[in-house]
């Protein structure tokens, strides 16, 4: 890889980093339902998981790296510590994509040094170049990370990345793990790297950092001026804490701002050739896809994606902008793939119809799914007039909640009113096909239903959020309920969307509790707050 490719190459970690997340574990299908829409969103690279963590993450990136990463596909990445064990498990699980890549990465800052790594700065250095090069006599393609470069001390970073560099690391990555620099500091840290690091133009350099302040966004695009070519980031800012730069406004800021940006890829100001690959279109889609899959609900005024971003609710702006669009508006809507809302389907269409439309939207589904998609589209239509494309996605995301379910909701009752108190029945299966029934009280319907669930189900937790959004206007909108539980202090969510809110509801307390049974078999290892020696490498 050249060191500047001329563009800006996206480097996704929804799946890695976002999913490190508090409660936003995915399983399996959801990572490569996932994986799909960002090879539709056109991302450069999907980092789809840190195989190293338990069998299921080697399963699930080594199924990305199947099913994704085509010839022409982004290419598919794993995370590795630097150790031997963990870059060895990377580079079995993103074997068979046509491109991958092994990102292992080792700290530099003394802090994490001192404390976290209890190792010198001259252990660093003689374990990047060997642990680069062992990765590099597995894969071609090596990303070097030195993580909390933010606030590692210049000259010590630039000697590292001169040696991953010789070593064989083609991309070398800047993280600001803790969110900490500011936009001017982070421009200058990264000018510093391309102005001291001797072999730096034999490596694309990349960024990664954190939104503890607010200003993951800022920073990456001071970092661009600087010379950065690489961007990692998320869908919709997911990630640990208050999670990572977002793609979304990473992509779309350089996409408006096209002509401030181009200078410093040495184009002229109003070349209009884009800075990025992404499909921009392809954004809300993706956005929507992650937000119910992971549960992580989106903020009404989030830039880009938010319910509000798009949406001109006081008096002036609406006149402002039916006079001309542009006195309130630097995106037009449809550039994110935000089109009217348009009526597809009703009652009467038929599967090829259904089919068709799912083809459209970018959801190739298998005969089998395309057969639980149109009953559960049947479902809908026959309590739900008009079926837009947003009613779909939900049947679609809703489907890939299922797999590994132990608990199968067979039946919700509810009665509630102004004199009645609140009594739910509720059916549950387990794997067996075995059902029970309960019958509880609540302070409210949802209250009762969680409770009736919670007795037959056995499992110890405690419900920490409770939101309900609807999927389209009108009055027979469906409901989108996210629920999220603890347990020991994790957190577990479940999603899903009705047009009786209430089952929607019972629904997604049913998908939180599944979460949190596959939780408890599944204690992943965590990539940066884990240490290399303490883990044995779990049988794969
Ligand atoms: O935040 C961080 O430093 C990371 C590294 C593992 C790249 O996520
Ligand atoms: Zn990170």
């Amino acid at each position: 890889m050249a060191k500047d490719p001329g563009r800006v190459l996206i480097f996704d970690t929804t799946l890695r980093d976002g999913e490190q997340s508090p409660g936003a574990s995915l399983n399996l299908e959801e990572k490569l339902a996932i994986a799909m829409q960002l090879g539709r969103l056109g991302v450069d690279v999907i980092e789809a998981g840190f195989p190293f963590a338990s069998p299921g993450d080697f399963s699930a990136v080594q199924r990305i790296a199947e099913q994704v990463g085509g010839n022409q596909g982004p290419t598919i990445c794993g995370l590795a510590r630097a150790s031997r064990s963990d870059i060895k498990a990377c580079a079995e699980a993103v074997s068979p994509a046509p491109r991958k890549r092994i990102h292992t990465f080792i700290a530099t800052s003394d802090i994490h040094l001192e404390h976290k790594l209890r190792k010198s700065r001259a252990d660093v250095l003689k374990i990047v170049p060997e642990m680069v090069s062992y990765a590099r006599s597995l894969v071609d393609d090596i990303e070097f990370s030195c993580e909390d470069a933010g606030r590692s001390d210049p000259d010590f970073l630039y000697q590292v990345i001169e040696s991953a560099i010789t070593a064989g690391a083609g991309t070398i990555n800047i993280p600001d793990t803790v969110g900490y620099a500011t936009p001017a500091e982070f421009g200058a840290l990264i000018a510093g790297i391309n102005k001291n690091v001797p072999n730096i133009n034999e490596a694309v350099l990349s960024v990664h950092g954190h939104n503890d302040l607010g200003l993951a966004v800022a920073n990456f695009l001071e970092a661009v001026k600087n010379g950065a070519r690489q961007l990692e980031c998320t869908i919709n800012g997911i990630g640990e804490r208050a999670g990572n730069a977002a793609l979304e406004e990473l992509v779309m800021g350089l996409h408006v701002r096209r002509t401030y940006f181009n200078p410093f890829f040495g184009r002229d100001v109003d070349n209009p050739t884009p800075l990025t690959a992404v499909r921009t279109e392809e954004i809300t889609k993706t956005s929507r896809l992650v937000s119910n899959l992971t549960g992580m609900v989106v903020q009404p005024n989030k830039a880009i994606v938010g319910a509000n971003a798009f949406a001109h609710e006081s008096g002036i702006h609406q006149d402002g902008v039916l006079k001309n669009r542009l006195t309130y508006e630097i995106v037009d809507a449809k550039t994110v793939g935000l089109a009217d809302n348009r009526i597809s389907l009703g009652k009467l269409s038929g599967r090829s119809a259904v089919r068709a439309r799912f083809e459209e939207l970018g959801y190739d589904l298998s005969r089998e799914d395309l057969n639980e998609a149109f009953a559960r589209f049947k479902d809908l239509a026959d309590r739900k007039r008009d079926i837009t494309d947003r009613d779909l996605e939900a049947i679609v995301s809703e489907q890939v909640q299922q797999p590994e379910a132990r608990f199968q909701l067979c039946f919700v009752q509810v009665s509630c009113g102004s004199s009645l108190r609140p009594t739910a029945t509720v059916t549950l299966a387990d794997q067996d096909g075995h059902e029970e029934t309960a019958v509880a009280l609540g302070t409210g319907p949802v209250d009762a239903v969680c409770r009736a669930l919670n007795s037959l189900a056995c499992e110890p937790n405690e419900l920490v959020e409770f939101s309900v959004k609807s999927v389209t206007e009108g009055i027979d909108a469906m409901g989108e309920v996210t629920i999220r539980l603890r347990r020991e202090s994790k957190l577990y969510s479940g999603h899903s969307a009705d047009t009786d809110v209430v089952v929607a509801a019972a629904q997604a307390f049913v998908n939180a509790l599944n979460r949190l049974v596959a939780g408890q078999k599944n204690l992943p290892i965590h990539p940066q707050r884990d240490s290399v020696e303490s883990e044995a490498r779990p049988s794969i």
